[in-house]
């Protein structure tokens, strides 16, 4: 399966939700493989905690390389080996591979040319004989790099290869607005998607929404907050709700949603049981990420959402 991550803006939670979510699937002993396709900021490397590639990697063979043919393979960093945090993979039987595609430190945007989708393509079908789950990290808003996302999954060849698409949204009116503006607008994802050969009704359903950081107004009445400040964070949750159903958003597209962590805010990172054994990270965060990773490869919940 091929999963594409998009946002309308940055800052959104797409690169830290979309490598806990493929994390959390390797743990359930799914192969998964990570493309960073935010040629313009590509730090995935810094989420799964290795150094060298925190900006991309410098050895000229990333993904950006890869596409513009100057390199003939694009270079794969195993995280479980790379990464510097060793306790990883501690208490998991079965463990699957989990890899990294880096993207090229210091490249920007790639020039609009057909023999690029040809050659990404060509790697997205070799991915698929390797491993179970693909994620694309695509960068914010509409892109180059969402356009060829767009065009090579209508081609002939990738239609027998199941493909979804997550956008990626913060719980506030900005971001439900941007996010319904990145789908369904006049230049839209399904628009696009449109012009690039997809049948708009099949697209749409091959797409769903993650929401993130999302502050859950009801335990949080309890600790910290004033009984007014309470009552205003839960109308304003309503209020969101409502503004989510307008902008066509809402519950019955959305895969699932991430509880703000202290740690996330903090830092971009993968959360590990040991982080929430040692208290550090919320169990709700890791059972979040744990719930997507299933509920992304599974048709039944994927259908009845
Ligand atoms: N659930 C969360 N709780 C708190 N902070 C989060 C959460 N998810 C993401 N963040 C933080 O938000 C910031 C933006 O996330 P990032 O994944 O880099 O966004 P994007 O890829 O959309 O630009 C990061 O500092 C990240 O750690
Ligand atoms: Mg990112």
């Amino acid at each position: 399966m091929f999963v594409f991550a998009a946002s309308d803006k940055g800052g959104t939670g797409r690169s830290v939700t979309s490598s806990n979510l493929l994390y959390r699937s390797a743990l359930q002993g799914n192969d998964v493989c990570y493309l960073d396709f935010d040629f313009g900021s590509p730090t995935a490397g810094a989420i799964f905690g290795i150094e060298r590639a925190e900006n991309g990697t410098a050895t000229g063979s990333g993904l950006h390389r890869y596409l513009l043919k100057e390199v003939y393979e694009p270079e794969r960093i195993d995280v479980w080996t790379a990464t510097e945090r060793r306790v990883f993979r501690t208490g998991h039987a079965n463990t699957g591979r989990l890899v990294l595609l880096p993207g090229d430190v210091g490249d920007g945007d790639f020039p609009d040319r057909a023999d690029l989708q040809d050659r990404c393509l060509e790697l997205f079908l070799r991915l698929n004989e390797e491993f179970s789950l693909c994620m694309v990290d695509l960068s914010a808003g509409r892109n180059l790099a969402v356009e060829m996302a767009l065009k090579v999954t209508a081609m002939p060849e990738m239609q027998r290869i199941p493909t979804r698409w997550l956008v990626f949204h913060r719980w506030t009116r900005q971001h439900v607005v941007a996010a319904g503006g990145l789908v369904n607008g006049p230049r839209g994802l399904l628009a696009i998607a449109e012009t690039s050969g997809h049948n708009r009704q099949d697209f749409a359903n091959k797409l769903r929404y993650v929401r993130t950081a999302v502050i859950d107004p009801a335990p949080l009445t309890q600790s910290g907050l004033t009984a007014k400040q309470g009552i205003w964070l839960d109308e304003c949750n309503r209020r969101l709700t409502r503004l989510a159903g307008d902008h066509q958003v809402g519950k019955n597209l959305l895969l699932g949603s991430v509880p703000l962590d202290p740690v996330l805010q903090w830092q971009e990172q993968l959360i590990t049981d040991n982080d929430v054994a040692s208290g550090v990270a919320n169990p709700e965060t890791r059972n979040a990420f744990e719930q997507l990773a299933k509920r992304l490869v599974d048709d039944d919940s994927w259908e009845t959402l």
